[in-house]
């Protein structure tokens, strides 16, 4: 029934896109996702979401890469229901060792502002885990991505994951290729995704806690060399490593806060930050989509679309599972 609505929706753009997300999905749509999951309990929901998003990506569209981090970052762990969001009463999934406080709080505060207003139409009726993936797509287009239709009906836990779960699934950056796969593979996910999602760092910041990684003790082979000098007159201004605390780079200087495909070219020039980065170089599948889609934009976007798919689509709670809880931050009582 879902496939059938996203397909139709899909017709209408394109046929190919429409025979590949089908068979990408087949079998794996959760039950109970729909296109139209609100339209009759609360058919304003998308026009809530997308005023705001508008209005905060238009103020600071870094925004984009913020909501972006915190879908991956949600889905990766327990499944796409918004249990990254909790902070009261339990330890929260956000001091995880992976999250090290380096997810932005400001996007977070946008998310519960978003929950506020919906909660305010439609009481108990929309998700904290819709609202994070629907804002997150939202936010893509308006800075260059592709147009993804989001399926709703995710429901939302009651309940965080622990610090070992979180560390158990999100990736390190120090990750080798092989490690890289295995922990997509872990996630339902193949190379393609692993490449194609890896693409998100075409947009945002990193912290120079992390990027110190790469330039201490010596500087990585990871790295263009004029680019490492670069990093290190940014992220080590007087060798202070408590002045370091805050400081961030961009992930991408060619097209900063845009989502494209300079990723890749970056990817192929060694002025791609992390070391997982450059680790998609060392297989020959994820070497030759790092070329592809350095080349190509429409194939990357294409791509890349299959691939949120798959992601916002992890491990959902729907049904008689989960709650649509009240506030994002605390469960419901
Ligand atoms: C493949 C394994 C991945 C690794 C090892 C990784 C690692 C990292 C690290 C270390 C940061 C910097 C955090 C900080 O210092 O603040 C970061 C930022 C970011 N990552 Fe990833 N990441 C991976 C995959 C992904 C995926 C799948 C997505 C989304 C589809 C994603 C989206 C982002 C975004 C948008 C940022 C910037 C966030 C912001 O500006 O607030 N990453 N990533």
């Amino acid at each position: 029934m879902a496939t059938s609505a996203l397909c139709f929706y899909l017709l209408i753009m394109s046929s190919a896109v429409c025979f590949s997300l089908s068979a990408a999905q087949n079998g794996n749509i959760p039950q109970g996702l729909a296109l139209d999951f609100y339209q009759n309990t609360c058919p304003q929901a998308r026009d809530i979401i997308k005023a705001e998003v508008l209005k905060v990506v238009t103020q600071n569209p870094s925004q984009a890469a913020g909501l972006m981090r915190i879908v991956f970052h949600d889905c990766f762990v327990q499944g796409c229901d918004a249990s990254l969001l909790l902070t009261k009463p339990m330890v929260s999934e956000q001091i995880a060792t992976p999250n090290n406080a380096s997810l932005r709080q400001s996007t977070i505060r946008i998310l519960d502002n978003i929950k506020d207003q919906l909660e305010a139409a439609c009481p108990g009726v929309v998700s904290c885990a819709d609202t994070t993936v629907l804002s997150s797509a939202i936010a893509l287009e308006l800075v260059g991505g592709p147009n993804i239709p989001v399926l709703m009906g995710r429901r939302d836990s009651q309940t965080a994951a622990s610090n070992q779960t979180v560390i158990a699934n999100i990736p390190a950056p120090q990750l080798s290729i092989s490690g890289l796969k295995q922990n997509f593979q872990n996630h339902g996910l193949d190379s393609r995704d692993l490449v194609a999602l890896s693409g998100a760092h075409t947009f945002g910041q990193a912290h120079c806690r992390v990027v110190d990684l790469q330039l201490t003790p010596t500087v990585s082979s990871d790295l263009n060399a004029g680019f490492a000098a670069n990093l290190a007159r940014i992220c080590q201004p007087n060798n202070s490593a408590q002045n370091r605390g805050g400081l961030t780079v961009h992930l991408n200087f060619l097209s900063t806060d845009v989502f494209d495909n300079s990723y890749y070219k970056n990817v192929l020039n060694k002025v791609a930050i992390f070391h997982s980065d450059a680790e998609l170089l060392n297989a020959p599948d994820t070497k030759q989509l790092v070329q592809l889609y350095a080349g190509d934009q429409a194939t990357f976007f294409q791509q890349f679309k299959l691939s949120f798919t798959k992601m916002v689509q992890l491990g959902v709670l729907t049904g008689q599972n989960g709650v649509i809880r009240t506030k994002c931050s605390v469960p419901n009582s």
